[in-house]
């Protein structure tokens, strides 16, 4: 049995859904940003909390776990800076108590939600594994602490683990059943597409006049099932293969601009957006692209949807909700 925490929010609900054709599932979730209606109907939900030794216990103690993926986070860049505790509190802290609990039932298959936001302000044009780390804010930061907290335990407790660095995850399930519901909405896909449904009354485009081809900042966007689908990898990798603890960036391997991004959206619509210019947000750099290749060259994994697919799943999930 697999254990999936925060597999009630976006991108774990999403994992669930296709974990669940191969495996049995226990998501454990305290509703923080996520929603149990999210979780695939064929998997255990238990609500509790990552930060509470009791809740883990309970689930250890009653189904056989040999693997735990690591979704549970708080992941908004500008709240972490205002509010750092909160983030290493509930990002660090409390999956410091997951490990401890992991490693008192002797499960030791980790799989854990890392981000692009640990490399900071890039100093390369295409991000590999070996580049700098170098996060710029409290978010970042707290990921980094624990994929290096996760080498340590490696070393010093055999913990077999896979770091899974997403860059900017967008789309909805081809089931239609689930798609992105972050509230606040901070993800510009779900916004513009908001946006066209009448739900917002423009776009704020920040800053045109970075150093790209169009001026706006260059993104690399992944669809959620490929995401999905790079974690069953990754899971097959730490239960069928002896120690492949690992690294991977996940990406598409392309950036796309926020205007190509907006133009995108009109085209899969055929609806026109209202944009507004506005100033540049601090931290944001102009270009922040993946290269996938270590975990195509290992795992044999690739995105295999484009921007357009991307959007167009989007576009279904927001106009069944609306
Ligand atoms: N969305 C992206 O583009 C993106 C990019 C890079 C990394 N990530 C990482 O991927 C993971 C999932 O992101 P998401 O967009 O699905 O976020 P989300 O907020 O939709 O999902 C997080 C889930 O974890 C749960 N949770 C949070 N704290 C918990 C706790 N203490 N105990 C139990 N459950 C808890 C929430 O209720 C929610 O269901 C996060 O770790 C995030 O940092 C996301």
């Amino acid at each position: 049995m697999i254990l999936v925490v925060g597999g009630a929010g976006y991108i774990g609900s999403h994992l669930v859904e296709e974990l669940v054709k191969t495996s049995e599932v226990i998501v454990l979730d305290n509703l923080s940003t996520g929603h149990e209606k999210a979780v695939d109907p064929q998997a255990i939900f238990v609500k509790g909390d990552l930060g509470n030794e009791r809740d883990l216990k309970a689930v250890f103690n009653n189904y056989p776990i040999k693997a735990v993926m690591h979704f549970a986070a708080y992941s908004l860049v500008g709240e972490s800076v205002t509010d750092p505790l909160k983030y290493y509190e509930n990002n660090v802290a409390a999956t410091l108590k997951l490990l401890k609990v992991m490693l008192k039932y002797n499960v030791k298959n980790f799989i854990f939600s890392s981000t692009a936001a640990t490399y900071g302000i890039p100093n390369v044009e295409i991000i590999n594994e070996d580049s700098r780390t170098q996060p710029i804010n409290p978010y970042g930061q707290s990921k980094l602490m624990v994929e290096n907290i996760l080498a340590d335990f490696a070393a010093a407790y055999d913990l077999h683990y896979v770091v899974l660095r997403y860059f900017n995850a967008a789309g909805a399930s081809g089931s239609g059943r689930i798609g992105e519901m972050h509230d606040p909405e901070t993800h510009l896909i779900p916004i513009i597409l908001q946006h066209l449904l009448g739900q917002r009354e423009q776009i704020s485009v920040f800053g045109d006049d970075y150093d790209t081809p169009d001026g706006t900042c260059i993104r690399d966007y992944i669809h959620v099932t490929d995401l999905a689908n790079a974690h069953i990898a990754a899971l097959d990798s730490l239960l069928n293969a002896q120690n492949k603890t690992a690294t991977y960036n996940l990406g598409n391997g392309q950036g796309y601009s926020v205007k190509e991004v907006i133009d995108t959206c009109e085209k899969v619509t055929g609806r026109k957006a209202n944009i507004i210019i506005a100033d540049r947000r601090s931290g944001d750099p102009a270009r922040l692209v993946a290269s996938s290749e270590k975990i195509r060259q290992a795992l044999g994994w690739k995105a295999e949807r484009d921007l357009e697919k991307i959007i167009d799943s989007a576009w279904k999930w927001h106009q069944s909700v609306q």
